[in-house]
């Protein structure tokens, strides 16, 4: 779900003091950024809506489960630009390539594959990155396959190329996702390698479950 409420925001130089006045430019600066993010992840959404939506009716079937949309608050932009080394300024956003972010959440592996594969074929669609990390898993036992794409977003007086993060897993494995990073961001000091060992297990187990459950679904 989009949680953000569209920002309004008009710079009014009749009231607004000469001395903050290009402050509040490079505010406004940020906001129509944070508004072109917005719209990368409302373009991306409904492409991946349309295509549920063709499923439906063609097949009597919906890949996606559900999706959740999210623009990067200021505080983990700002904390990101921080870890990563790079200035606090607007350019450096544009080095960030997270700031719209789209979890799709699929009944089963191969709708996983199927939704990507038909997002990457659209023609205004350019892909920057892709991690599988279902076929590679990551070491803590993490699943999900991240495409990293570009998509213009058409303003009045420029085109943008905006890059979308999206995380495409099944529900097994955003299961596991969701509590492994609830354990983890709960404890200030990390987890135990014991406990870090047993999360890895219920991994595997949960990646066993999907495999079983995709064999049943085919076989129907
Ligand atoms: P960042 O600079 O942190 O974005 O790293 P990166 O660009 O190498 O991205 P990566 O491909 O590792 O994916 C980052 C995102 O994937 C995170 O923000 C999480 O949403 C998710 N993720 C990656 N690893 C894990 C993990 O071990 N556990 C959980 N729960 N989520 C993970
Ligand atoms: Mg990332």
């Amino acid at each position: 779900m989009i949680i953000e409420k569209k920002d309004s925001f008009r710079l009014d130089e009749g009231v607004i003091p000469a001395t903050l006045q290009p402050l509040m430019a490079e505010f406004q600066d940020f906001v129509l950024l944070r508004n072109t993010y917005h719209a990368a992840i409302r373009e991306v959404s409904t492409k991946l809506e349309i295509l549920d939506d063709e499923f439906q009716v063609r097949y009597d079937y919906n890949p996606i489960h559900h999706m959740e949309c999210r623009l990067k608050s200021p505080k983990s932009l700002f904390e990101k630009l921080e870890r990563k080394g790079y200035n606090v300024d607007l350019q450096s956003v544009y080095k960030i390539t997270d700031m719209a972010g789209i979890r799709v959440i699929c009944n089963y592996i191969d709708d996983v594959y199927a939704v990507a594969s038909l997002l990457l074929r659209q023609d205004d669609i350019r892909l920057l990155r892709k991690s599988d990390y279902i076929k590679d898993p990551k070491e803590s036992g993490y699943r999900s396959l991240h495409l990293v794409v570009e998509i213009p977003v058409f303003l009045s007086d420029k085109t943008e190329m905006v890059p979308v993060e999206i995380q495409l897993r099944t529900i097994a494995m955003d299961t596991w996702a969701s509590l492994e990073h609830e354990l983890k961001y709960k404890r200030t000091g990390g987890l135990t390698p014991e406990i870090e060992e047993e999360l890895k297990n219920c991994a595997h187990a949960m990646a066993e479950v999907d495999r079983k459950m995709e064999k049943i679904h085919k076989d129907l």
